[in-house]
């Protein structure tokens, strides 16, 4: 990774910070194969170029998506679902780079959910203002697995609440490096990102990548 003059050097990597049971955040978890993750995603968005999906109520997302791995996850008029072909191209989901699966799985299991096998990793990307409102990730077709989340560029404002949409998440600030995993008692914990604060990023400008892997089938 490369600092700009002002920016603070993150720590490397320690130990899980356990946020609610089945759920932690592993600080600098990923930021010694953050170019390779970068290069990585790069070569995923030029074949399957990051949009803006259509809620099944017919807002446009602020946050641009793409995916790759077996199946994808999208949105549109007629609903949320996962998909094995990009609906843009018509063709396959690039495939999930080696890398990805890698670190996916060395997450996982760090925060106690052994051989973890991601078959869909949705790639978010926040621009200043760009925002998820609170939901579940339940359009999986088991719950046994956890979800793994990556965070890379700007730093945002992750929101975690309970298994209820009325529970007050806690917030807890992401930065390049940080993964997040939620399983077993969190996995169906509502979520989501504040709107992004404006700011330049050495590497990746005025931006937030989110690498989001899943076990879809
Ligand atoms: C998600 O819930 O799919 C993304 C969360 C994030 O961007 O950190
Ligand atoms: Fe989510």
């Amino acid at each position: 990774m490369t600092l700009g003059l002002f920016d603070e050097a993150p720590a490397p990597y320690t130990a899980p910070e356990v946020i609610a049971p089945g759920a932690a955040l592993l600080r600098g978890f990923a930021l010694e194969m953050d170019e390779v993750l970068l290069q990585a995603v790069e070569a995923v968005t030029a074949a399957a170029p990051l949009r803006h999906l259509v809620t099944p109520g017919g807002y446009t997302m602020s946050v641009a998506m793409s995916n790759c791995g077996a199946l994808g996850w999208v949105s549109d008029r007629s609903g949320y679902r996962y998909d094995a072909r990009d609906p843009l191209s018509g063709k396959p989901w690039p495939p999930m780079p080696a890398g990805f699966a890698q670190l996916a799985l060395r997450a996982a299991a760090q925060a106690g959910f052994e051989n973890f096998r991601p078959d869909a990793c949705l790639i978010n990307r926040y621009e200043p203002r760009a925002r998820l409102s609170l939901h579940q990730d339940k359009d999986e077709g088991s719950m046994d697995a956890p979800i793994v989340s990556v965070s890379l560029g700007l730093p945002a404002v992750f929101l975690f609440g309970g298994l209820s949409r009325s529970d007050r998440p806690a917030r807890y600030r992401l930065q390049h490096g940080d993964v997040a995993v939620w399983g077993g008692p969190s996995r169906l914990a509502y979520h989501g990102v504040a709107p992004l604060a404006r700011g330049e990023h050495a590497r990746l400008g005025a931006q937030r990548i989110n690498l989001t892997f899943r076990c879809a089938r």
